[in-house]
């Protein structure tokens, strides 16, 4: 049993309200002029044209901007920031990548506003900038932030004696590479800044985290945190570009705070490229040996990741392949490369994704080396306790993921030498990979309401991006009181609601789950106890109207927390998984089909399969758009992508998706919350692309270490 998504009929319908279509009177349109140079400064910005244009209402650059208070005084003369400080719009004249916003057209309308920006005169200082990886890859270095912090999880990491490595009999060594990925949300980013008076602020912002956002934003503009409200009910997708607030975000704000207007501003899809982040081009260099038995003796690896010259974005690259499996000796190092682009950040599986393509793709690679079945060999392998933290699981159905994923997609007794399956003149290749990604919970509160006539209000102000939050989280307040789902309303993407974490790193059923378990379990004591008063209550079932009625209340409201104990040090807490992939290449053209792909995971309870299944699906999607299509390529001359729109930059569509079968173990782990649950929206797509690579290796016997898997590299 599934519920269907709770706003699935308004947003099928057109009637849920996006962040760029709420109406205001007076709403002025923004549009951004961007850096058309990659290293630099501002040395003239002309916008007399502009600003006499038809409809203009205002140009702002660093010339004339109201300023950001929590930016501090521009530097004079103006000075390089530092690693370590978010970029700052319109703040002083220094260009640091190639599309940072330099100025921005505010008008009666959009067109006008359009128009009026194609008129600014933006005259630059050049200074010869860097942007390619593969260049420059000698001067990456660990991160400044990682050498001042003993404790840091990206520290060199040996276990064991990785040295063992060169004498092994058995072993290889591989460079794995991903270029840039963009996140690619049917919407895109967009606001509108709606200031009260000098010290009250709204904003309708696409984003991940109301609650982050009016944080940040408070900060910024040195508010009161109850002065900035931040709504973001409906999200159109965001797959981690909303976790962060973007400097457009700001921009818009600093616009609507100039004219004391409302302000929208848009994104078109060429912005999405340079304003809210991109998953950095990876770098990996892996080394495994094994005995003949193909159990593993030694793991070393090495991760570079690209960040911008003014921030240091790390992400998980190495992590997995210290606790993935039991191998005593395990050596981890992790660079960062700063060029003058943007700064990266989080995109679906940040880390793991990247990371666990290369892990998964060497122990393919090392699996054929001892011509041993891919499943056998991770078989062989498995960790039974977590042998990094030395820590028992809380719960692993890794081997039930295997079993069952293996019997659906009837992985046995099939040819393991590549380019041996082939039918209508088409190579076939069948390829495996695991799945794995962390438990995080966050301290979450959730308010339950039960009015008068029975409907009960559940609040939080957590997001859905697209998962089907409302709907989970109805299923689990349902379940608690004994109601109709139909009873129940819940609310999220609003910061006034009770606390919640933004909705980023499978976080959410975990924690805010977790909370509106708790809160209706204590609405529901309450109404017990107030049932308890009541004469005659021994002897019969008593409707939750009724118990109000008599004791003559309007109604009835809890509010409760709800976070991680000890627990979190005593077990090692993991999502795990796997993916079975079929494919079909044609060895003419080198063009790759995906035939069929089974996907299980472990993830403790499922709350509601319906959408859980899509959202399993979904990741599964974004992998095969990792390992076959998706790459934002730079003309490293200029330092500008040339990848700007969606019939350059590829994502699957329906005729490259095919049919997925999703498997759950759906075994509640009590010992990492109160729910059972875990998170399943980054395992979703760990994995996958070396599942795709492994499977193509089968078909054509070409090992494909860079992505994304295009015909050129195939024929
Ligand atoms: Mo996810 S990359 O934490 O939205």
């Amino acid at each position: 049993m599934s519920l269907d998504r709770v706003d699935g009929r308004v947003k099928v319908r057109g009637t849920a309200t996006y962040s760029a279509e709420y109406a205001f009177d007076n709403l002025a349109h923004a549009v951004l002029i961007t850096s058309t140079i990659t290293k630099g400064y501002i040395s003239n910005i002309d916008s007399k044209a502009a600003v006499a244009a038809p409809g203009v209402l205002a140009v702002i650059s660093h010339l004339n901007s109201p300023g950001v208070p929590g930016y501090g005084e521009p530097r004079q003369p103006a000075e390089r920031a530092s690693t370590g400080t978010a970029f700052r719009v319109f703040y002083d004249n220094l260009i640091y990548f190639n599309g940072q916003p330099v100025a921005m057209v505010v008008a009666e309308t959009w067109e006008q506003a359009s128009h009026a920006a194609s008129l600014v005169k933006i005259a630059y200082e050049v200074e010869a900038h860097r942007t390619n990886f593969e260049e420059n890859m000698q001067q990456a270095a660990i991160a400044q932030g990682v050498q001042k912090n003993k404790n840091s999880p990206f520290q060199d990491y040996i276990r064991g004696n990785p040295d063992v490595i060169t004498d092994a009999k058995v072993k290889i060594e591989a460079t794995y590479t991903i270029p840039n990925q963009h996140h690619q949300p049917m919407e895109p980013h967009a606001i509108i800044a709606v200031w009260e008076g000098a010290d009250k602020l709204t904003v309708y912002d696409k984003n991940q985290g109301v609650k982050s956002a009016q944080g940040n934003l408070a900060q910024a503009f040195k508010l009161p945190r109850e002065n900035v409200k931040v709504n973001a009910k409906f999200i159109g997708g965001a797959f981690g570009s909303g976790i962060r607030v973007w400097p457009h975000t700001v921009a818009a704000v600093l616009a609507a705070k100039k004219l004391n207007r409302p302000v929208k501003l848009v994104l078109g899809r060429e912005l999405m490229f340079t304003s809210v982040g991109y998953r950095p081009y990876t770098v990996q260099k892996i080394a495994l040996s094994a005995d003949e038995s193909g159990l593993l003796s030694a793991i070393t690896h090495e991760g570079t990741g690209q960040t911008s010259a003014y921030e240091e974005h790390l992400e998980r690259t190495i992590l997995a392949s210290r606790s993935m499996y039991a191998c005593p000796n395990v050596s981890t190092k992790y660079k960062l490369l700063s060029l003058d682009v943007n700064t990266p950040t989080w995109m679906r599986g940040p880390g793991d994704a990247t990371g666990m393509f290369a892990l998964e793709s060497a122990l393919d690679e090392l699996a054929y080396a001892l011509k041993m079945d891919p499943l056998e060999i991770r078989l062989r392998n498995y960790a039974e306790s977590d042998p990094e933290r030395n820590l028992p699981w809380s719960a692993k159905g890794l081997r039930e993921c295997y079993e069952f994923g293996a019997e659906k997609f009837g992985w046995k007794n099939y040819p393991l030498e590549p380019r041996s399956m082939q039918k209508d003149n088409m190579l076939i290749g069948y390829g495996m990979a695991s799945s794995l990604y962390g438990f995080h919970r966050h301290p979450s509160k959730a308010k339950a309401i039960m009015l008068a006539n029975g409907l009960v209000i559940v609040q939080s102000a957590t997001m859905d991006i697209g998962p089907g939050t409302g709907t989970a989280m109805t299923r689990i307040a349902a379940k608690v009181l004994g109601i109709s789902p139909k009873k129940i309303r819940f609310d999220l993407g609003d910061s006034s609601l009770p606390e919640a974490p933004g909705q980023n790193g499978s976080s959410t059923i975990p924690s805010v789950g977790s909370a509106v378990h708790v809160a209706c379990e204590a609405l529901k004591k309450k109404l017990t106890e107030l049932a308890a008063a009541m004469p005659d209550s021994a002897s019969k079932d008593i409707a939750y109207t009724d118990i109000l009625k008599y004791h003559n209340l309007p109604q009835l409201e809890v509010t409760e927390e709800s976070k991680s104990g000890q627990e979190r040090d005593q077990y090692s807490m993991y999502s795990f998984g796997c993916h079975f992939v079929e494919v079909h290449v044609n060895p003419v053209t080198g063009e790759v089909r995906v035939k069929r792909v089974v996907t299980c995971a472990d993830v403790g309870k499922i709350i509601n399969y319906k959408s859980a299944r899509s959202q399993s699906i979904g990741g599964v999607v974004g992998g095969i758009g990792m390992a076959l299509m998706e790459a934002s390529v730079m003309d490293h001359r200029y330092g500008r992508y040339i990848t700007t729109d969606l019939a350059s930059y590829h994502i699957p569509v329906h005729t490259d998706t095919p049919q997925i079968d999703v498997i759950y173990i759906d075994k509640p782990d009590m010992l990492v919350n109160p729910i059972g649950s875990k998170g399943l929206g980054e395992i979703a797509i760990v994995g996958v692309a070396a599942a795709v690579a492994n499977a193509v290796f089968h078909a054509t016997g070409k090992r494909v270490r860079e992505l994304p898997i295009t015909v050129e590299k195939l024929i």
